[in-house]
């Protein structure tokens, strides 16, 4: 039967080939449909009478095989036993005991089993039971083993994790970066109240580009002055000083020709360049214009003086952060 099944796609696959054959010859009868010749088509409808005609044989064959057999030893009819019903304390002993989830898991033996537990010696009448190990116990232990296998593949042998000497310096780039971060900040934060005297060499260096390419014009190359004040003598018309240096570059004097450079330098910029222009003190340049405004005597220099300091953020100020 199966064979037969198999066999039709052939057959049905090969009529096209048939047809192409029949063309060469030029025998081209009626097309009837399908892309057939008429005779095709009859072989492809008797193939498919003949399967199920098959089919069907088949299947009578094999009713006719069980109503023999049954003839000969007819099976018999189901008898259902009636069970004794049973009262309460007779189903209780029946029943199957099935220890609960919780017992499993602490490995508790009923009462019953303990004579089981019970280990061969006795001290003052007092017996000792050999009770397993709980499964919870086992669990972790075996956990351990397992979470320890992990653990070598991951960072000794596959070297996916960071051992600690990697996950320190990690770290430690993770706060470099930070710490820019916070100097870049706090830099641009500065005012002129917090703004402190500072002449490490970085700084007069930055104040000083930054006064030749924006201050010159006016104040002169060396801070003598030539629109501007002289800012090299101990005179100032607007108070000596870096908060107050700071504080004229800052907000300027627009009246008098100062313009304010808040728009154009960043706190820090400002910052150099009032510490730029402290340095230049005393400096006495040639040509340098006749004093302006008052003598200025800074009475607390030492509070905002900041001379040695290699970084300009101290420990408390990153520990406030
Ligand atoms: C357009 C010209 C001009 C430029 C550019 C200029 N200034 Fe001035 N500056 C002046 C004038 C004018 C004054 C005097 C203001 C007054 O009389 O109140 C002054 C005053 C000052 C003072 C106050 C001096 C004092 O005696 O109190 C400081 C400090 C100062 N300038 C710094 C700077 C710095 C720093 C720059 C560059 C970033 C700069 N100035 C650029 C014209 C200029």
């Amino acid at each position: 039967m199966k064979k037969i099944k198999l066999l039709l796609p052939f057959i049905v696959l090969s009529s096209p080939a048939f047809a192409a054959d029949e063309k060469a010859a030029l025998v081209m009868p009626g097309e009837p449909g399908l892309g057939l010749t008429s005779s095709e088509l009859l072989i492809v409808l008797l193939l498919i009478f003949t399967m199920v005609l098959l089919f069907v044989s088949v299947t009578l064959l094999n009713a006719f095989k069980v109503m023999y057999k049954e003839q000969l030893s007819p099976t018999p009819y189901v008898i259902i036993v009636k069970e004794p019903v049973l009262d309460y304390d007779s189903w209780l002993k029946k029943r199957p005991s099935k220890p609960s989830i919780w017992n499993k898991l602490l490995s508790l033996k009923p009462i019953e089993e303990e004579h089981n537990l019970v280990i061969d010696h006795s001290y003052d009448g007092i017996k000792e039971l050999n009770n397993p190990v709980p499964a919870w116990f086992n669990f972790l232990f075996f956990g351990t083993m397992v979470f320890a296998a992990g653990y070598l593949f991951y960072y000794h042998i596959g070297g996916y994790g960071d051992l600690q000497d990697k996950e320190y310096a990690n770290e430690i780039a993770k706060a470099e970066i930070e710490k820019a971060a916070y100097l870049e900040k706090s830099a641009n934060t500065i005012d002129e109240n917090s703004v402190k005297f500072d002449n490490t060499a970085i700084v007069l260096e930055d104040g000083k580009t930054i006064f030749n390419t924006n201050c010159v014009v006016c104040h002169g190359d060396k801070g003598q002055g030539i629109i501007g004040p002289n800012l090299t003598d101990e005179y100032w018309i607007h108070g000596g000083g870096v908060s107050n240096v700071f504080k004229t570059i800052k907000y300027g004097v627009p009246a008098k020709g100062m313009i304010s450079w808040e728009k154009n330098l960043n706190p820090k910029q400002i910052s150099a360049v009032s510490n730029y222009i402290l340095s230049l003190n005393g400096t006495n340049p040639p040509g340098a214009k006749a004093k302006q405004g008052e003598k200025y005597e800074d009475k607390d220099v030492e509070d905002s003086e900041m001379k040695e300091v290699a970084d300009s953020v101290t420990k408390t100020d990153v520990s406030k952060k």
